[in-house]
């Protein structure tokens, strides 16, 4: 059964009226097994009492950087914490994070924070929906925070809409499937493919695709959080993963990758393949720039090595491939008839049918079919989200098969 224990939680609370769910929040926290260290900003002082959360913590709580007893030391409480959730945050302090301000005890510890960090907004719907909020919510989220969206109901105005805090239990429930995750793929080797493939036509040109890297670098990352060493052979992606545990490839055509992932795949437990690759390349790429002086040109494609394909039938029976599908029509039929000819264990499929979802968008919503028939669907979510929906799968099987051979 998963649990807190052992983990070191800093819960800052900022001024909205949601402040009085953060006592429940500290209670939940504890009573899963966490330490939780609250701090306030003067602002919540006003809707509940520190004397509250400190008895319920059993640690006294700063509401400023220096108070006329103490001086709290923030860089210290920033490397203290496993995780550090701002709930409520409000729109105010909120424009503080984005831009890197340090007047409050919130601010000032969330700049020295080296932990995760994830805020759950509070305010009016006018407010929530301004694009100025949008935008440091952008920025937060940028940085790698994670947004825990405000929920639709009526809010302290009267109004209704978007605006309410997540509800505490919600909140506990996401602290341990993300603790529960740390370390569940400790030990093993991943092997994935991202981003586009570029074909040269010539030394300037090349044919290519509109995938950012951005889904495979999600999942690279995340498996390295939950403790897997990884192999990302990466085409042309002006991103980059940052987790020392991700091994970097990077590679421009899809015979490059081929050969990148030829090369890792024997010594890894399972192959991630999310990226786009051509099916086709110019059969020969002219040494100089082609000039504009015919009026038409044509040119002579040849087919790529199919990397899924060739992985699919080296496959050893403890390795396991997960493979994608972007679709446009019979989306479901169409990926299990990949999955099923190129050997794959499961394949995502995304479709350009759902707004939000493929190519080039911080955002997918995917489903993963199974050789069974079973598919499982998920909502629209930010692609660091799906990312960690595709390695429950590995972790499920991983965990199913340690177990049935005790
Ligand atoms: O990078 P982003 O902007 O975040 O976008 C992510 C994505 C939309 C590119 C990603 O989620 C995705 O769907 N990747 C696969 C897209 C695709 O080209 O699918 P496909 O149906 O052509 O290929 C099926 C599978 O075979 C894929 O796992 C693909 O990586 C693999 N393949 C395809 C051709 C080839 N020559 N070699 C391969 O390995």
């Amino acid at each position: 059964m998963s649990t807190l224990q052992d983990k070191r939680i800093i819960l800052g609370i900022t001024g909205s009226i949601a402040a009085y769910k953060s006592a429940t929040l500290a209670r939940l926290l504890i009573k899963a097994g966490a330490e939780v260290q609250v701090l306030m900003t003067e602002a919540a002082t006003e809707f509940i009492s520190p004397l509250t959360l400190s008895t319920l913590t059993r640690r006294s709580v700063p509401t400023s950087v220096s108070s006329e007893d103490a001086w709290n030391n923030h860089v210290e409480l920033g490397l203290w914490a496993d995780l550090m959730i701002v709930a409520p945050l409000s729109a105010n302090t909120l424009a503080k994070l984005a831009l890197g301000m340090a007047d409050n005890i919130v601010a000032a510890v969330y700049l020295s924070a080296r932990c995760p960090v994830w805020f759950a907004p509070a305010m009016d719907l006018d407010m929530w929906h301004h694009p100025a909020v949008q935008a440091n919510v952008q920025r937060l989220q940028s940085y790698g925070h994670r947004l825990i969206a405000p929920g639709y109901g009526e809010l302290a105005s009267g109004l209704v809409g978007e605006g309410r805090m997540e509800e505490p239990e919600a909140i506990t429930a996401l602290a341990l499937q993300f603790f529960a995750r740390a370390h569940d793929l400790s030990g093993k080797r991943i092997l994935l493919t991202a981003g586009p493939t570029y074909e040269p036509i010539d030394p300037v040109r090349f044919i290519g695709n509109h995938s950012s890297g951005q889904m495979g670098i999600a999942i690279a990352e995340a498996a390295a959080q939950r403790g897997a060493k990884v192999h990302l052979v990466l085409g042309p992606s002006k991103l980059k993963p940052t987790h020392p545990a991700v091994h970097v490839h990077p590679v421009q055509t899809a015979q490059q990758m081929y050969e990148a992932a030829m090369q890792y795949f024997p010594d890894t437990d399972a192959a991630i393949l999310a990226a786009a690759v051509a099916d086709y390349r110019p059969s020969e790429p002219a040494p100089e720039k082609i000039k504009k002086t015919d009026e038409a040109i044509t040119l002579r494609l040849i087919k790529n090595p199919d990397i899924a394909a060739a992985l699919g039938q080296q496959k050893q029976s403890h390795q396991r491939i997960i493979g994608f599908a972007l679709e446009t029509e019979n989306e479901e039929a169409n990926a299990r008839n990949k999955m099923l000819r190129k050997n794959m264990d499961a394949i995502v499929l995304n479709s350009l049918r759902h707004q939000g979802a493929g190519f080039d968008s911080p955002t997918n919503r995917i489903a993963i079919l199974f050789p069974n028939n079973n598919t499982r669907y998920f909502e629209l979510k930010r692609k660091t989200d799906v990312a960690h929906d595709i390695l429950d799968v590995l972790a499920q099987w991983w965990n199913q098969s340690s177990n049935s051979s005790l």
